[in-house]
C-alpha cells in the first residue's frame, strides 16, 4: 500500500501544516468526540491524533498501513492500535459510541463501504466526526476534479470526493457540515 512507502517521511511532511493550522483543526475535531465512551478512529496513520484524544473507556486506533502503525505506535501507549482495513471492520455490531476519521475518506478505494462499517460497528445513538478535505463547490470544484487525475495516479487520493454526500448515501444522518479553506475541507458531523 502506498501508505507503507509513505510512512518515514509522512510526519516531516505534514510538520509545517501541522504548525500553521492542521494541529488546531484535529483538536477541534476530537472535541466532538464524547467523554468517557468507546471510541474508534479509522485510518489513523502515524497517531497524529492520539495527543488531542479525549478521556476514553476505550479508545481503538485502526490503520490499513502496517508502516503507518510502526510510526504510530511510538507515540501512545493507552490507545489500543489495530491493522484494520475500514471497508471490513473487525468488529462487532454497536460496540463503538463514536468514531472519527481524519483525512482518510479520501484514500479509502469504496468510502460508502467504509461508511456502512461504521454505522455497523457504531451503537444506534453513535456518532461520525470527519475532518476531510473534499471536492469544493463553484468554479474551484472542477480544478479539483481535473487535480484529481493526478492525485489518484500519483498517491491513491482522491481530490473531488463529495463525503459528506457519501456519507448519507451509505444511511448516515449529516447532522452539521462546517467548511474550511473556502470549501475544500470540512468538518463532518453525522449521527447513525
Ligand atoms: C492522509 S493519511 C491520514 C492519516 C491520519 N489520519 C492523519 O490525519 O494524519 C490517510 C490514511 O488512511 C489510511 N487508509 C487508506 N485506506 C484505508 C483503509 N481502507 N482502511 C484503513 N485505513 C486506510 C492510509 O493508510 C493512511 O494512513
Amino acid at each position: 500500500m502506498i501508505y507503507d512507502d509513505h510512512a518515514k517521511r509522512y510526519d516531516k511532511i505534514m510538520a509545517p501544516l501541522e504548525r500553521a493550522f492542521l494541529s488546531r483543526w484535529r483538536k477541534d475535531t476530537l472535541s466532538h468526540l464524547p467523554k468517557n465512551a468507546r471510541i474508534l478512529e479509522v485510518g489513523a496513520g502515524t497517531g497524529l491524533n492520539f495527543v488531542h484524544y479525549p478521556d476514553s473507556a476505550h479508545a481503538v486506533a485502526s490503520e490499513l498501513a502496517i508502516q503507518m502503525i510502526e510510526i504510530a505506535k511510538e507515540k501512545r501507549s493507552p490507545i489500543s492500535l489495530l491493522q484494520a482495513d475500514a471497508e471490513m471492520l473487525p468488529f462487532v455490531d454497536g460496540y463503538f459510541d463514536a468514531a472519527f476519521a481524519t483525512l482518510v475518506f479520501c484514500s479509502i478505494p469504496d468510502p460508502e463501504k467504509a461508511f456502512k462499517e461504521l454505522k455497523r460497528v457504531l451503537k444506534d445513538d453513535g456518532k461520525v466526526i470527519l475532518l476531510e478535505h473534499v471536492r469544493p463547490t463553484g468554479m474551484l470544484g472542477y480544478l479539483f476534479d481535473v487535480l484529481n487525475v493526478f492525485t489518484v495516479a500519483l498517491m491513491e487520493d482522491h481530490f473531488n470526493r463529495e463525503t459528506a454526500k457519501i456519507a448519507d448515501a451509505a444511511g448516515l444522518k449529516v447532522v452539521e457540515v462546517k467548511t474550511k479553506a473556502l470549501g475544500i475541507v470540512n468538518l463532518i458531523i453525522c449521527e447513525v
